[in-house]
């Protein structure tokens, strides 16, 4: 049975403070759980084995998730001690993998259609089949170059400057044929980018590439995460199809507040008169005061922005008190549990 590994056990360093009290696999998008979204990528491809591959705060992620039955899935974990890198993790697995699996990045927002990339895969005969997608910035990831029938010929992770000569990089998905995980050594780090790719195109082994052109964006750096906000507000991704998690914006519950088409607002707001709110996602059980404006932010649950505060293009934790008319510029990120001062500046 072919089974989908999630590599979730990164620490999100690039998202801190957010991820310090909330593993980066289930940083809420949209006011939903993050892995929900490639949950739904994997049922929509008609696929129902998981395999969760945890390290930090793997705890949280599998109470949200449990067995999986209560999604029609089978979900199973495998825990990391220590982060063993992205191919030790599969590694770790291996008593769990049986077939051609396929190997997902925890952190990548996309509608990639995975049952399309895995008749590819069969169709090729492929012993790995990975799949690309062309991006402005190659810097940031991994390139990947292929000759014209795809066979990847060169795998360089964050290229410098002058060893960027496309501009394809790792999508962050993988199909895998069981029999390669031979080449990755058994409790030690090892990382797919850096060793287990090379290693494959040494060996000459079939290793092909699929470049897509589906939504994809990683949504592990705080600019990245606000812009899957504005993309799912803008209509570029859909939401996922769990009921009861979120709630478009409905003008008549909060009565005299300005809140554009495009926010969403979780349950158990209290907005009130003269509050504005656009582009903006705010988590359950927020409380905005009078004369509020937020514009282009994410606020996660329980925070509280008391009278004339202003905040433009920022993320707030839970939890957090914006003073009255405190002002919180773009790219500010506020950990859980901050406490603005009134009237300040930051
Ligand atoms: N279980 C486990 N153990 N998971 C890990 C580990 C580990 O030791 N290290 C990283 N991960 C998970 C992360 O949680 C994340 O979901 C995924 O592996 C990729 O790690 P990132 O830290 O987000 O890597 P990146 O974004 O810098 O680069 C990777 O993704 C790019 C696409 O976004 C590389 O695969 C690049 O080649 C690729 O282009
Ligand atoms: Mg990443």
């Amino acid at each position: 049975m072919i089974k989908v590994l999630i590599l979730a056990g990164g620490k999100g360093n690039r998202l801190r403070p957010l991820t310090v009290n909330t593993p980066k696999p289930i940083v809420p998008i949209a006011n939903i759980p993050f892995l929900f979204y490639q949950i739904e990528q994997v049922r929509k491809a008609g696929l129902t084995e998981i395999i969760l591959s945890l390290s930090y705060q793997p705890r949280k992620i599998k109470d949200l998730f449990g067995d999986g039955s209560q999604f029609g899935l089978t979900i199973r974990y495998t825990i990391e001690e220590v982060p063993l890198g992205t191919a030790g993790a599969v590694k770790m697995a291996e008593n769990l993998i049986d077939d051609t699996t396929v190997v997902m990045n925890g952190d990548i927002l996309t509608d990639l259609d995975l049952q399309t990339v895995i008749d590819e895969h069969k169709r090729r005969q492929a012993a790995v089949t990975i799949v690309l997608k062309a991006v402005r910035n190659p810097a940031a990831y991994g390139l990947v170059e292929t000759d014209q029938d795809g066979h990847v010929q060169r795998f360089i992770e964050k290229p410098k400057e002058d060893e960027i000569t496309c501009d394809t990089i790792n999508a962050g998905t993988y199909v895998l044929e069981p029999g390669l995980l031979k080449y990755i050594p058994a409790d030690e780090e090892y990382s797919f980018e850096r060793a287990f790719f090379p290693t494959i195109l040494q060996q000459h082994e079939r290793f092909f590439a699929i470049t897509t052109d589906a939504y994809w964006l990683d949504i592990g750096t705080p600019f990245k995460y606000l812009q899957a906000h504005y993309d799912i507000m803008e209509g570029k991704i859909a939401l996922p199809n769990f009921p009861g998690t979120h709630q478009k914006a409905e003008r008549t519950n909060f009565s005299g507040a300005l809140i554009d088409k495009t926010s969403l607002i979780e349950t158990d707001c209290q907005i009130k008169p003269t509050a504005v709110i656009e582009h903006s996602v705010i988590g359950r059980g927020c409380r905005i005061e009078e004369g509020v404006l937020v514009r282009k932010s994410v606020v996660w649950p329980g925070t509280r922005i008391e009278k004339r505060a202003i905040l433009d293009g920022c993320l707030v934790g839970r939890n957090c008190v914006v003073g009255e008319a405190a002002k919180i510029h773009d790219g500010k990120i506020l950990g859980d549990k901050s406490i603005i001062a009134d009237y300040s500046e930051i």
